[in-house]
């Protein structure tokens, strides 16, 4: 028997499925007087309507999994560009190891979980996500890309959303990604926070940007990615988590009610939350604690919060389906959170150079 290939595996590619096409209204409206599932996919439907209805509500978007790599990119995108999403909190998998490297060019392939000998796919290169393939000499591409960008910057902690705004401005340099959530973001003024960035692909180009450069290098700096998301959370008020799985994006931006707390603002509890998740409470962890739960630790409002029990893929293009095509979104404007981040950033700049100055 011939030897196989990477060829023989990578053929056919995921392709990311267009919510515009198909007008899911009816059918989630049908799941209202039905019962378990149905009935909670319809309410979060329902809620998320609502978000984007309220016109002092800001969408936070919070995306954990392997969702970008599974055909969900376009979704994600067209929350962007049609203001259905105010800021993004994501794990790293998404943002670069699969939205990034997508943006590089490359593909997800369509894989399988039953027959796929584990063994023959090391050997030649090819990394399993479930049922997908990933060419792994490809990948190592992106991370190289990562170390490439800390290269030129100027050495200096960044918060991950700053360090993402430079992926896309990479991105538009290098005429890459018009169909990424990256540059999307860049363009469009979403901040796009990753609070375990270097969990990742970006964390291998990172290492080997440190280690060239150990007195003076370009660093993460999450505590200052958690202050960003408190900063908008105190800005906006009113907020609607829609949560991707779970993970630390759930928690990541439901706290950012007790830090603008800790700093003395009156902020409200989240009023809208819905998050679909395959996780159950029973283990006392995070991803699969209740929003009700959540409640009690002052985070989330109970009136409007709607747990959804199955895997993404299936549900995010029924329930963000049904907020794009109830079409909320058109009175809705953007809120351009990149633009006030980069002006408090200016303020914060402004002081130093005003104190030092005293200071001489
Ligand atoms: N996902 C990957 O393949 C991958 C790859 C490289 C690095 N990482 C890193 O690993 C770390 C942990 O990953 P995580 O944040 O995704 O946490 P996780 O894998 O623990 O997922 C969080 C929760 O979401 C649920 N979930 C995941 N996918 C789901 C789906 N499709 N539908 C419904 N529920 C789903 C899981 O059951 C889990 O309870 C991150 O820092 C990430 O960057 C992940």
């Amino acid at each position: 028997m011939a030897k196989l290939t990477q060829k023989d595996f990578l053929k056919g590619t995921i392709k990311h499925i267009d919510m515009k096409k198909y007008n899911v209204v009816p059918m989630v409206e049908a799941f209202e007087n039905m019962a378990y599932s149905s009935r909670d996919l319809a309410r979060a439907s329902k809620i998320y309507h609502q978000m984007l209805s309220d016109k002092n509500c800001s969408v936070i978007l919070c995306i954990a999994g392997s969702l970008i790599s599974a055909g969900l990119k376009k979704i994600i995108v067209d929350m962007i560009q049609n203001h259905m999403v105010d800021a993004i909190v994501s794990n790293g998998a998404n943002i670069v190891d699969q939205d990034f490297f997508e943006a590089l060019g490359y593909k997800h392939y369509l894989g399988s979980q039953h027959n796929a000998d584990d063994n023959l796919l090391r050997d030649l290169h090819i990394d399993r996500i479930y049922d997908t393939y990933i060419n792994e000499d490809e990948l190592k591409e992106c991370d190289e890309t990562i170390h490439q960008i800390c290269e030129y910057l100027e050495p200096r902690p960044y918060s991950s959303r700053e360090f993402i705004w430079e992926m896309g401005k990479w991105l538009e340099k290098n005429k890459k990604g018009k169909d990424s959530v990256v540059y999307n973001a860049y363009k469009y003024g979403v901040p796009v926070f990753v609070p375990a960035f270097s969990d990742c692909s970006a964390g291998f180009g990172f290492v080997a940007h440190q280690t060239q450069h150990p007195e003076a290098h370009v660093s993460i700096d999450s505590a200052k990615d958690f202050l960003e998301l408190t900063k908008i959370k105190m800005k906006a008020k009113e907020t609607g988590l829609m949560m991707f799985s779970g993970g630390v994006p759930k928690n990541f931006a439901q706290d950012t009610v007790v830090a603008a707390e800790i700093l003395g603002s009156d902020c409200p509890m989240h009023k809208y939350a819905v998050q679909i998740t395959v996780a159950d409470e029973r283990d006392g962890a995070l991803s699969g604690s209740t929003l009700k739960e959540a409640s009690s630790w002052g985070k989330v409002s109970t009136a409007l919060e709607q747990m959804v029990y199955g895997e993404c893929t299936t549900l995010i293009p029924l329930i963000i389906g049904y907020g794009y095509h109830k079409g909320a979104w058109k009175k809705r404007k953007a809120a351009n959170y990149v633009k006030f981040l980069q002006d408090e950033d200016k303020k914060v700049a402004a002081l130093k150079a005003k104190q030092n100055k005293a200071k001489k």
